[in-house]
């Protein structure tokens, strides 16, 4: 007679822990896929104006490093938020400003005057100049951002991360 209650109680404890060894590898599973589905929804795409110096700071013919923070980063992004560009003034009027990482695999890049080329020093990449590939594992030029001058400044349009791959 005392069998009958402790093999229904058997069968419930079953149930629930099959249920529950279940649910653990489903919400496992669940979270891939939500992140999946809603990434698109949660990226950060907002570009933003940012000033990265007066207009009278750069000498014709120069290429100067600047520094900014990122477009719209996020509250704990810390030192993160913060990136770098090389700008070159051109001529009075017209600037270019060049992703400071390399198109191969993101390393900074640095500027050698004398020779006038980007040098990266991970594998060897050279840019001219003009941002276009001299030699190395670079698969493309340097990204470049878009830039404007007002009465004083100049300004460059950041990215939420660091650009290696757009262009004005
Ligand atoms: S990261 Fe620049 S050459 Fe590889």
């Amino acid at each position: 007679m005392n069998e009958e209650p402790k093999s229904e109680d058997r069968r419930k404890f079953l149930v629930k822990l099959c249920l529950w060894a279940g649910a653990v590898p489903a919400a496992v599973i669940s979270v891939p896929v939500f992140s999946a589905l809603l990434g698109p929804l949660l990226q950060r795409n907002e570009q933003k104006w940012r000033k990265v110096g007066a207009i009278a700071d750069f000498p014709v013919g120069s290429t100067n490093l600047v520094r900014f923070i990122n477009a719209d980063p996020l509250p704990w992004a810390g030192v993160t938020a913060k990136s770098a560009a090389w700008l070159r003034r051109e001529s009075e009027t017209q600037f270019t400003a060049f992703s400071a990482n390399c198109t191969h695999l993101g390393c900074p890049v640095r500027w050698e005057a004398k020779a006038e080329l980007f040098m990266c020093p991970c594998h060897g990449g050279v840019y001219y100049k003009d941002g276009s590939v001299a030699a190395g594992p670079p698969p493309k030029s340097l990204a470049q951002y878009q830039v404007r001058i007002t009465k004083t400044d100049v300004e460059i349009k950041t990215a939420p991360v660091p650009i290696t791959n757009i262009t004005a």
